[in-house]
């Protein structure tokens, strides 16, 4: 039987298991990426497992999340990451440089090959060609220490596209599309492989925000076919020779296939607050904007600033709103002020930041109280922006440059045809940049030319905190929460929090604060307890923080309807039992409810146990189960992965 574009890449990279969907395989990775907020812990879990070297083919190190440096913790954090690159051998962007995902992409991204990275957008560039899967930073620090990485093999679903994007539809919509249909759970357990003549006719900055925003299908990965495309966007990274030709088989057989016309698109939003509360732009039209931001590794590219800058071209942003760019990488933020469009959109009114993150999770540029912000990000979920009950949108440059000139949400057709003169901007590389894209790597430094002077921490940097088995016997419902609770809420990524990622200790104070601002106190004082959670708890990043803080204050497990795919992994590499219930079960459990496991948790783990007794309150009783592998058994079973794999060393 013939293969698809995923299946060969996993075969090729297949260390263990085999490709039946829903069965464990570990798969060998060429390369990892790491960023700011993750990173620190990724090298300390590095430190703690007395690894010397980096043992995959490529590893980088990106600061993009929190660059401003208004905190002498984010310097510190910033300065043990580059000492840490230079000691364990992995190359370090600087601050500044650009988000991971877009400098990734345009540095190190290569079809074929194996990424894993801790950030939840790693999947980016399957655009490229490149099988990439976002992971925790345990996770990374195992691969980075040449350890497979062990990931449920996903089905494969193809979507097929047909025909062209019409004039104002872009990139942005076809993934605001399948989000509308599929939902945000549509992708758990899946890859999504894109084919067809439509896919053709996408350029790869296209690809990428299709496979950016893959992620918030909750699925595993996303990735493109490569073609000449592919050949010239690398050659334009003067990186031709790692160009591969990569199709499915003819007689490939997919678990499932979505057809998408690309001809029938047209302009989307998704409204607050969540990435699939999908509706056609012209239904909000008329809402005020006060603030509109392009950038994000979603849109943060070049190709996704130049239409913004060619609509603004002789127009001005409305006196009523602010409009900020963010570029994703320092490379697209050199090409347009090579080429004049940085010039051209400062005299319209836009306010240039620096290549970060930094919006996208509530780091600057916080919208104002009760107003409306356009964004081209890839999530709107509540409060993410930094300010509780925003109203985030999410859309194309395209629909967020005509809200800046007009101050209201307006279909870009609409005001095509109200101007008389404004026409879709399209895709196409500046006339006056050469045959490269201008790669400059000014910023990144290499394992060779690092300065090795052993890893510098400062006082923020503490130490990993570490179990060193499993003892869990239930306890008190300290919260019940409903679906969809993100890492956003568990741990918040605002820059007041943010800054204490590498002190566990203080971080873990805010542990759900944005649910219950008095849970943290609550769980010391009780000695640790359990969560309990509707569905997809845990979806959003990959943020190991949210597992982490919860493991520090002594949460032992969490009882819910379903868990996203990273953070179950999370849990388990913590050491915290995830168990399913069902949903008669969580409607009947009430906060402070004492869940007591009936059966030995400990041994039960250990033979395979896939349900468990629990007693509510010693007067009614559940079942809830245990859905793991042999290997996060032994994992659960060693208290975290940390102590799994110093186990596993001391061994043998
Ligand atoms: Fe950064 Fe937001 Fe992407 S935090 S990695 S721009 S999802």
């Amino acid at each position: 039987m013939g293969q698809t574009i995923t299946e060969k890449i996993l075969d090729d990279h297949l260390v263990e298991g085999e490709l039946t969907p829903g069965e464990e395989i570990g798969i060998e990775i060429d390369q990892v990426l790491t960023q700011d907020t993750t990173g620190t812990m990724v090298w300390l879990q590095f430190e703690a497992l007395d690894l010397d070297e980096v043992q995959t083919e490529l590893a980088a190190q990106y600061c993009d999340h929190q660059t401003y440096q208004f905190d002498f913790k984010n310097t510190d954090d910033h300065r043990f990451l580059r000492s840490a690159a230079g000691t364990y051998g992995a190359y370090f962007s600087r601050p500044g440089n650009g988000i991971c995902h877009q400098v990734h992409k345009e540095n190190f991204a290569a079809p074929g090959k194996t990424l894993l990275g801790s950030d939840s957008h790693t999947p980016t560039p399957g655009g490229l060609g490149q099988l990439a899967i976002g992971a925790g930073g345990l996770d990374i620090a195992v691969a980075m220490g040449g350890g497979p990485y062990y990931v449920e093999m996903p089905e494969v679903v193809n979507v097929h596209l047909e025909g062209e994007l019409p004039e104002w539809a872009t990139a942005k919509d076809v993934a605001l599309h399948l989000l509308g249909e599929l939902t945000v759970k549509g992708g758990v357990g899946k890859i999504f492989e894109y084919t067809g003549p439509g896919a053709e006719n996408l350029s790869i900055p296209e690809r990428t925000t299709i496979t950016n925003l893959g992620t918030e299908l909750g699925a595993t990965s996303s990735i493109f076919a490569t073609d000449e495309k592919t050949k010239d966007w690398l050659a334009r990274q003067d990186r031709e020779e790692e160009y591969v030709d990569l199709q499915p088989d003819d007689d490939a057989e997919y678990a499932e296939t979505i057809e998408v016309d690309l001809s029938d698109l047209e302009p989307l939003v998704a409204a607050p607050s969540m990435p699939d509360n999908v509706a056609p732009v012209s239904e909000y039209e008329g809402t005020d904007v006060e603030q509109v931001i392009i950038g994000s590794c979603t849109n943060g590219a070049y190709e996704d600033i130049l239409p913004s800058a060619k609509m603004l071209e002789g127009r001005e942003v409305a006196k009523s709103t602010e409009m900020i760019v963010a570029p994703g990488s320092k490379q697209a933020s050199e090409m347009l002020a090579r080429e004049g469009w940085t010039a051209e959109m400062m005299a319209a009114g836009v306010n240039f930041s620096e290549a970060t993150c930094g919006a996208c999770i509530g780091i600057g540029h916080v919208p104002a109280s009760d107003s409306v912000s356009l964004r081209t990000f890839n999530r709107n979920f509540e409060g993410r922006s930094g300010i509780e009950d925003d109203s985030v949108f999410l859309c194309s440059p395209e629909v967020a440059t005509a809200a800046a000139i007009t101050g209201e949400i307006v279909d870009p057709r609409d005001l095509a045809d109200d101007l008389g003169d404004l026409e879709a901007p399209g895709l196409e590389m500046g006339d006056k940049y050469g045959p490269g894209m201008g790669r400059d790597d000014s910023d990144i430094i290499s394992p060779d030319e690092a300065i090795d002077d052993g890893l510098v921490k400062g006082p923020n940097i503490g130490d990993v905190p570490l179990k060193d088995d499993i003892d869990v016997d239930g306890g008190e419902a300290l919260l019940k929460m409903e679906d969809n609770i993100t890492t956003d809420h568990i741990i918040p990524a605002t820059a007041d929090i943010l800054k204490f990622r590498s002190n566990i200790e203080k971080l873990s104070e805010f542990t759900l604060s944005r649910v219950d601002d008095t849970f943290a106190q609550r769980a010391l004082d009780a000695d640790g307890g359990v969560l309990v959670a509707g569905e997809n708890y845990g979806q959003g990043s990959s943020r190991e923080h949210a597992a982490l803080c919860p493991m520090y204050l002594g949460i032992e497990a969490v009882f819910a309807q379903s868990f996203a795919r990273i953070h179950k992994a999370n849990l388990f590499n913590f050491g915290i039992v995830p168990l399913a219930i069902d949903a008669e079960t969580y409607e009947k459990i009430e906060q402070g409810d004492d869940l007591a496991i009936v059966d030995d948790v400990p041994a039960g783990v250990r033979s395979g146990q896939e349900e468990f007794t629990v007693s509510v309150n010693g007067e009614w009783e559940f079942t809830a189960d245990l859905d793991a592998s042999e290997r996060e058994r032994d994992i659960l079973a060693a208290g975290g992965k940390l102590s799994w794999v110093k186990q596993q060393h001391s061994d043998g």
